[in-house]
């Protein structure tokens, strides 16, 4: 039987092994990347790269609940954490609690993450002491896009990187077991990871982070523009578009299905036989 990694796992790698994190939305992939990851995040970014919606905002708790379920039957090693989607955790600690709660019992999860700004300290302390483990996210927030106008890396000026610094301390003070840290300059992404007792989760934030986290389908090149902190480490686009080439030429051409797709019931030769 496989022992599944745990928040307070994760909370012991401060300052140790890197935490290897990437986002999951499906069973299958999830599967595959459950044998290489400590923990897979059911990011609202699945609005985006999976339902084609502009901005993370559109994403319901009911999708999100509907994908964290895919990813807990593909994965068995990994901890899987699960985005609170926008206006489901803002409102007051009790509407997060009440959310959370439904996100892990709906799923089988063991922790939510949310997009935590300096005022987000007690709903996450709320959280931590009713039971629910809570990763918080600082720096860029993308559900923040509205009033920020923008997916643009923070921390440009000093009065930026002290709120993003403020932010970070409210997570980890309230207890957080993790934190993620987006699209910041690497000194500040030190400062952070220095200042912090919780592991610091990188998406562009450089390398001084506790851990590093990438959107897979981003990572895989599904896409063919991503932010400037994707590495591509697979090329998906152009492989499934010329398996897709490939399959139109052949059904137009009638060279598929091949013999070998082909059933064959009571001619007595096997399937295939007549190739
Ligand atoms: O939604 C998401 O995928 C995320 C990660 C990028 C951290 O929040
Ligand atoms: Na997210």
């Amino acid at each position: 039987d496989v022992r599944r990694v745990t928040a307070a796992d994760i909370a012991a790698r401060k300052g140790g092994e890197p935490v290897v994190c990437l986002t999951a939305y499906d069973a299958p992939t999830a599967a595959i990347l459950d044998r290489h990851c400590d923990l897979l995040l059911v990011g609202d970014s699945v609005g985006m790269v999976v339902h084609g919606l502009p901005s993370t905002v559109g994403v319901t708790l009911d999708m999100m609940i509907l994908h964290g379920r895919a990813v807990m039957r593909g994965a068995r090693r990994a901890m899987v954490v699960v985005d609170m989607p926008f206006g489901t955790y803002e409102e007051s600690p009790e509407t997060a609690f009440r959310n959370a709660a439904r996100v892990l019992a709906e799923t089988g999860a063991q922790a939510v993450k949310l997009e935590s700004g300096r005022r987000a300290g007690e709903t996450i302390r709320f959280l931590v002491e009713r039971g629910v483990p809570v990763m918080g996210h600082v720096g860029l927030r993308p559900q923040a896009v509205n009033v920020t106008g923008g997916f643009k890396a923070k921390g440009r000026t000093a009065g930026e990187r002290a709120e993003i610094l403020a932010e970070a301390r409210a997570a980890d003070a309230a207890g957080a077991f993790a934190i993620v840290v987006e699209g910041v300059a690497e000194e500040l992404a030190r400062e952070i990871t220095e200042t912090v007792a919780a592991p610091t989760i990188g998406i562009g934030a450089s390398p001084a982070c506790d851990g590093q986290i990438l959107v897979t389908p981003d990572m895989l090149g599904l896409f063919d523009w991503t932010p400037k902190f994707v590495k591509r480490y697979g090329s998906l686009k152009p492989a499934i578009d010329e398996a897709v080439a490939q399959y139109a030429r052949e059904v137009r051409a009638r060279t598929f299905p091949e013999p070998a797709q082909v059933y064959r019931f009571g001619s007595g030769a096997p399937a295939g036989a007549e190739a």
